[in-house]
Order: structure tokens, then sequence, then C-alpha cells
């Protein structure tokens, strides 16, 4: 009987097995299995994060594994400008993918520095340290850093870690940081660290450069660093109409970071970190022996299969289609809102923004769309909001009504 069993089990093994090389779906672990199940069904509804859900990178992966190169490591350690070249990765994929980005933002190919960053975060955080060091290096004082109460919470967290003095500016109730409220808080007498939101996190709020730029030139002898963290909206705002509002010239941008897993559509977190030669030129040296090279950048290892899925990207969807996906969000966006008035749902939207707030529906429906919560007494307390991203269509926004009225 005992044989009997073991023998029954060990079919049931086989034959497990052998319906796993069948059925390329199944991993063999059922949590896995169900896990991925749940998450591809979920997609489709998901609109409470800035997550494009419309990814096209069947093609890439199949190249991927056609050409083995899930069984090499890769690593983009290194700088991508730098002489050294990169052993192990695809600096030069790198760099061009970076000359692609940089003059849709207005930044000089030939003062021009950045790198696939590992996240926004990745880039505020390049963009709060270099400029940091470039203010320091050419003043000889520790800058203040200032930034909206509005903003995504990785930037006050970034100037924890990098221990800096930081004063958070009051917004208004739209999210956008009050010009007068900087004036309050400016101690002119050291260099100012500016980082300016382009698209706050809940409420899509962009900071009025222009007003607040002139607050901080009423101080000529203060120098400033303006980082813009524009990790949603800098994706698609460079291909609409309103491409100035993120270029580094007419705003005197010093850096950028712009994720690449939101508007850009790449499966996994990265982005890119845009800024000039003369900011990476005052940093402090950093030279590494091991790597051949003068390492500024405040990671080792960097993703070379980001740099890769980014460089396809350029080529196989590139600017015309960024163009019409870029237009359609925000066409869909005045949709989303329209159907919203329409049924008297308390809902409010910033200019230029693909983020829409509003009252927070029942648990089921936020559940449904994955919306993110949020509380604030001046519009009634519970909100949640939406993004409309390129999967977040008509169809979906109908339906998303209907089970709201
Ligand atoms: C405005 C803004 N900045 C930065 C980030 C952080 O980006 P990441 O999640 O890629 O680190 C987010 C995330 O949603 C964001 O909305």
């Amino acid at each position: 009987m005992k044989a009997f069993l073991k023998f029954i089990s060990l079919a049931a093994v086989a034959a497990s097995l052998m319906c796993s090389c069948q059925d390329n779906a199944k991993s063999g672990y059922d949590e896995l299995d169900a896990w991925a199940e749940n998450i591809v069904a979920a997609k489709r509804a998901s609109m409470g994060y800035p997550v494009n859900q419309n990814i096209q990178l069947d093609r890439f992966y199949k190249w991927y594994l056609a050409n083995n190169l899930e069984n090499v490591g890769l690593n983009n350690v290194g700088d991508p400008f730098g002489k050294a070249g990169g052993l192990l990765g695809a600096h030069n994929f790198e760099r061009e993918v970076i000359e692609y980005f940089a003059p849709f933002y207005d930044y000089e190919l030939d003062n021009l520095w950045g790198i696939v960053t590992n996240s926004g975060t990745d880039g505020n955080n390049h963009g709060i340290y270099f400029g940091v060091n470039y203010l320091r290096n050419l003043t000889g004082k520790m800058p203040i850093m200032y930034v909206s109460d509005e903003a995504h919470y990785s930037n006050p967290r970034i100037a924890d870690l990098q221990n800096l003095e930081l004063r958070l500016v009051k917004s208004d109730p739209m999210g956008r940081m009050i010009p007068e409220e900087l004036e309050k808080v400016l101690d002119p007498t050291r260099p100012c660290l500016m980082v300016y939101a382009m698209g706050s996190t809940f409420k899509g709020a962009i900071d009025d450069m222009d007003a607040l730029n002139a607050v901080l030139d009423a101080y000529p002898e203060m120098m400033v660093y303006r980082h813009v963290d524009a990790a949603l909206f800098g994706g698609y705002l460079v291909f609409t109409e309103h491409r100035d509002m993120v270029s580094s010239k007419k705003y005197r941008i010093n850096s950028m970071a712009i994720s690449g897993h939101k508007f850009f559509g790449l499966d996994d977190p990265a982005g890119v970190f845009l800024t000039t030669r003369d900011v990476y030129d005052h940093q402090s040296n950093n030279s590494v022996p091991y790597l051949n090279g003068d390492m500024k950048m405040i990671n080792c290892s960097r993703s070379t299969s980001s740099v890769l899925k980014f460089w396809w990207m350029i080529h196989e969807i590139g600017e015309q289609q960024w163009h019409q996906q870029a237009e359609a969000i925000l066409e869909n966006t005045r949709y989303f809102k329209e159907q919203l008035d329409k049924i008297g749902y308390p809902n409010w939207l910033n200019e230029y923004s693909n983020t829409i707030f509003f009252k927070r529906p029942s648990d089921e429906v936020c559940k449904k769309y994955m919306l993110a919560p949020n509380y604030d007494e001046q519009f009634g307390g519970e909100l949640s909001h939406l993004v409309v991203m390129q999967h977040v269509d008509k169809t979906l926004i109908d339906e998303f009504v209907r089970d709201i009225q």
C-alpha cells in the first residue's frame, strides 16, 4: 500500500511538471501563479497611481530572451559620459537616451550631463546632492533647501538624508507654492537650493516658476540652484503645446528628474536625470581607481535593462506617438472632469494636470480602481485622486462614473 501511494504521488509530481512544461504561464508555484493572474487582471482599472499600463515591451522581451540576455549579468556602473566606458553594461545606449531627451527640455548637447536613474526619487536625490555641491563649491557656504509642503515626500526625505537645512514653503489650497510664503522664509545670506514641483503627487499642482523666480531675483547676490521634480508631468508636457513649461532655459532649471515608469511606460522603476556639464564640473571629485574614472553620481550599480528599455521605447514608440498619447491624456482628463461635474460629484483639477482629486468614494470603488487616499480639511476631509494615464480611456471613465453613482 505504501509503495502504491508513493507511486501515485510521484506520478502526480511528474504530471504537474509535464503540465508546467506544456503551459508556460504556470511556474509550478501556486502562490506565484495566483499573484500573476491577479495583478494582470487588476491593471485594466488601476488609476490611483501614475503608471502607464499600456506597456509595449513584448518585442523587447522576445529579443532579450532570444539573445539569452537573461543569463548575462549586466550593470551600467560608471559614468556614461566618462572616458572609461562601461564594461558590464551599455553606456553608449545610456548616452543616446540622455542625448535624445535633453533637447526636449532645452538642454544643449554641448553642455549636458545625465544618467538613467533607478527611479524618480533617485533623480531627486541626484538633483539635490548636485545642487548642494554646486552651491557649496562656488560660494563656500552650505545652501538652504526650499520646497513646497505639497511636493513629493521624497524631497524633504532626501533633505533629511543629506542633513540639509530645509524650509518647507506653504502651498495654496490647490497645491502651488505661495510666492509670499517663500519670501517670508527666504534667507538671502545663504545660497538657495530651490526644488520646484512640476506636478505635485496628490493634487497635480505645478509651482508657478515665473512668480517664484521673481521672488528669488529680488536678491541678485544670492546664488540659486533650481531642481525640478517633474516625475510625471515632465514626461507628457514636453509632448504638448505647453512644452515651454519644462524649458530649462526659460526657467533657469539646473537639473530635472523625470520618471520612466510613469508616462514612458517602462515596466520597472526607472527615470532620467538631466543636468548641465557646468553643474557636473562643479561637483567634488571622486576618483575611483577600480572603475577607472571619476564617480560623481551617488549610486554605484545602475540598471542596464532600464537603459535598453528606454532606448527601445525611443525607437519603437518615439516622438509622434508620445505626442498623441500626451494629447489623449489631457483630452481624457477634461472628459473625466466633465462627467464628474455632470453628476455633481465634488472634484478638483489643476491646469495642465492629468490628476483629478475628489471626495473619497466607497471602499469598494477605491479597491476596484486602486485609488490613492488622502485627507484635506480644505476640501471637506477624505479625498482620493486618480491619474489619467494612457490606459484610462472613455469606456473606463464611463464605467467609473457609473460605479460612483
Ligand atoms: C511628483 C513625484 N516625484 C517623485 C516621485 C517618486 O518617484 P519614484 O516612485 O519613481 O521614486 C513621485 C511618485 O509618484 C511623484 O509623484
